[in-house]
């Protein structure tokens, strides 16, 4: 990548820290057995907004993501510190008395690869709200089309809800998925890499969607492509070896870093 001159550091006071969260991480470390991945973080995910995380591969960030689903409780012997607050109830996701089941409810995520399940367009954007016990086939239609327009999918595919998901596009699959994870009306959007499988035309038509989208749910995205963080991103955390280098204006941490290390990645010099 290119080596580009930025501005120098302005002081610390200017910095700017979210007003209204939506949920935020306090102190979160997370370990995989003896393999401690995440350190202590602690980041704010403001309302409304899409807050970014970038680094290296490998510093935590597909780890930092999943514990907001409480995924890792799927495996064995991992382990989690510190607390996930989801607001405005202040409700510690990493809780003991807090079902996965209802954290999972609240919240959606979509993948790095389109993962639609081998079914119809439809019965893959229908599949949350089955799973949450709607029958009412009325309804149904109604928040399948709904969820696909959000996706900006309706127009190509409502003369084809009954064709099979998987014989779509990438582009049009990681849409289904995005439709899938939004026909259940989740508060937050938790997206690792959604565009990394994707030509430059699909990315900006996902790009463009998610600061559609954030006008309805507060997005959470995973990208090492710092250009599209620099696009799309009202925030951006910048971890390194599963720590919390530096948080702040996706703007400011672009053009004025206060941290040597956010520097030397965001210009292409990162050893
Ligand atoms: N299931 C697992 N078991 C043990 N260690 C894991 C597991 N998943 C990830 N790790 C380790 O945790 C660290 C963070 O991995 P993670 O996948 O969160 O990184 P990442 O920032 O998402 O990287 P990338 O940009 O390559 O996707 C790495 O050292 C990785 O080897
Ligand atoms: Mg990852």
């Amino acid at each position: 990548m290119d080596v580009m001159e930025l501005p120098r550091l302005e002081s610390p006071e200017d910095r700017v820290w979210p007003k209204l969260l939506k949920a935020e991480t306090r102190a979160l470390s997370f370990s995989y057995g003896h393999r401690l991945a995440l350190k202590n973080l602690s980041v704010p995910v403001e309302e409304y907004k899409i807050t970014a995380l970038i680094g290296p591969s490998g510093c935590g960030k597909s780890t930092f993501l999943r514990c907001f689903n409480r995924m890792h409780d799927l495996y064995p012997e991992t382990r989690y510190q510190g607390e996930i607050l989801l607001y405005p109830d202040n409700r510690n996701i990493l809780a003991r008395d807090v079902d996965p089941i209802e954290v999972r409810m609240r919240l959606a995520m979509v993948f790095q690869k389109p993962n639609p399940f081998p079914k119809s367009v439809y019965e893959n954007v229908a599949y949350g709200l089955k799973v949450r016990g709607v029958t009412d086939r009325r309804i149904l239609d109604e928040k399948v089309e709904q969820a696909l327009r959000s996706a900006a999918l309706w127009k190509e595919v409502k003369d084809r809800l009954s064709g099979l998901a998987t014989s779509l596009s990438g582009g049009q699959q990681q849409r289904v998925c995005i439709a899938r994870a939004l026909a259940t009306d989740p508060e937050l959007l938790l997206l690792d890499e959604p565009t990394s499988a994707l030509d430059p035309i699909a990315t900006a038509n996902i790009e463009e969607l998610l600061l559609d989208l954030k006008q309805r749910v507060t997005i959470l995205i995973v990208t090492h492509n710092m250009q599209q963080a620099a696009r799309v991103s009202d925030w951006t955390a910048f971890m390194y070896l599963g720590e919390l280098v530096e948080f702040g204006l996706t703007k400011q941490l672009f053009t004025n870093p206060s941290k040597k290390q956010t520097e030397d990645y965001i210009t292409g010099r990162f050893g």
